[in-house]
């Protein structure tokens, strides 16, 4: 069979990413960061858009260099169509029907929840790596969004729960900046909690029906928590840090995990997959692992750098859709939600 070239871009959020795919594998895949949102605590939409023009064009060049690759080679165009910011998935999705346009290359728009799950198939390298095999069950835990779907075949989903307010990386977010720390802040409260005791201090489990969840407690519960300590002491978050840490992080780890069991019991569906930018966390890959062997489960998350955002996964979705010869056309709109 012919080989698939796609050329990906993503833009849902604040970095800007692209990537050049053949088949599966990832021959190169550039991020732009946008370190302005740091300074306001959280992503500012239009400052997002505009970087993301600023962007555009040198990461998708990058891209092609990188992969050692000309457009000429390149057999179809993806981008993010859905969901994200307005304004971002807008440069986006110009900037790749402007592209099929003047090349006559198909494009084909790709939603972002689908692409974090095709993370799990993407390689490095010729050599293969272990899939899930379908059906399995996958919990996406992102910033936007937290979910458990039954994954049937490729672009084919099942979501049977999802959160109901904020999502378990907002979660993480919003904690980390009552605690003072740098957004985005799940990778900091990752970081500390190395050093903290999960069991320290303990936080309300909220218990949502069939296989949604809720995150907006565990937040609030935090936040209380933290006013009245530093009434007592000034200090308290300074010289807590590690286990205020740890003990929130542990209750949202194991709030995903009790659902997803439950998934797993209900449908007796064993290969169990997690995915999006909360999947990097070291204490859910490692209770991920002891839940595997207690309840004899195949687990797979993605590598860590397709965790996060990326346009490698992008490419992942729009692989499969270009195999089954799903293109669009140049009036297709992205779609915040
Ligand atoms: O999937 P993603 O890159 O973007 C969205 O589609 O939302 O996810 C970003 C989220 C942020 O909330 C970030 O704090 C969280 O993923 N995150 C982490 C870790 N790395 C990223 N949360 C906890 N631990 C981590 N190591
Ligand atoms: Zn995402």
């Amino acid at each position: 069979m012919k080989d698939v070239y796609i050329l990906a871009i993503e833009s849902s959020c604040d970095d800007t990413s692209a990537a050049v795919l053949k088949n599966t594998r990832v021959l190169s895949n550039l991020i732009a960061n946008q370190s302005i949102h740091t300074q306001y605590g959280g992503v500012v939409p239009e400052l997002a858009s505009r970087a993301h023009q600023v962007n555009i064009v040198p990461v998708v060049h990058e891209a092609l260099k990188k992969a050692n690759c000309t457009m000429d080679q390149i057999d179809a165009i993806a981008f993010t169509a859905q969901p994200g910011l307005l304004g971002s998935l807008l440069v986006g999705s110009s900037f790749a029907k402007g592209l099929g346009l003047s090349l006559n290359k198909p494009i084909i728009a790709v939603d972002h929840m689908m692409a974090h799950i095709m993370a799990l198939f993407l390689q490095n390298s010729e050599l293969s790596i272990a899939v899930p095999n379908y059906p399995f069950l996958c919990l996406t835990v992102s910033g936007g969004h937290s979910q458990i779907s039954i994954v049937q075949g490729p672009n084919q989903i099942d979501i049977i729960g999802k959160t109901l307010d904020d999502a378990a990386g907002e979660a993480f977010d919003k904690i980390a900046k009552v605690l003072g720390l740098e957004y985005p802040g799940g990778p900091w409260i990752d970081r500390h909690s190395q050093s903290g005791d999960p069991l320290k201090f303990k936080f309300p489990i909220s218990d949502m029906k069939n296989f949604d969840y809720s995150f907006s407690g565990i937040k609030t519960a935090v936040l209380y928590f933290i006013q009245q300590k530093i009434r007592e002491n000034p200090l308290f978050i300074q010289e807590n840090l590690a286990d205020i840490c740890a003990s929130a992080q542990h209750t949202i780890v194991e709030m995903l995990l009790k659902k997803l069991q439950k998934a797993s019991e209900t449908f007796h569906i064993r290969e169990v997959a997690i995915v999006g930018g909360v999947s990097a966390n070291s204490y859910l890959r490692k209770r991920l692992t002891e839940e595997a062997q207690k309840y004899g489960w195949n687990t797979f998350v993605p590598e860590l750098q397709y965790c996060t955002d990326n346009a490698a996964m992008i490419g992942a979705v729009a692989y499969y859709k270009y195999l089954a010869g799903h293109f669009d056309g140049l009036t297709t709109t992205p779609k915040a939600r």
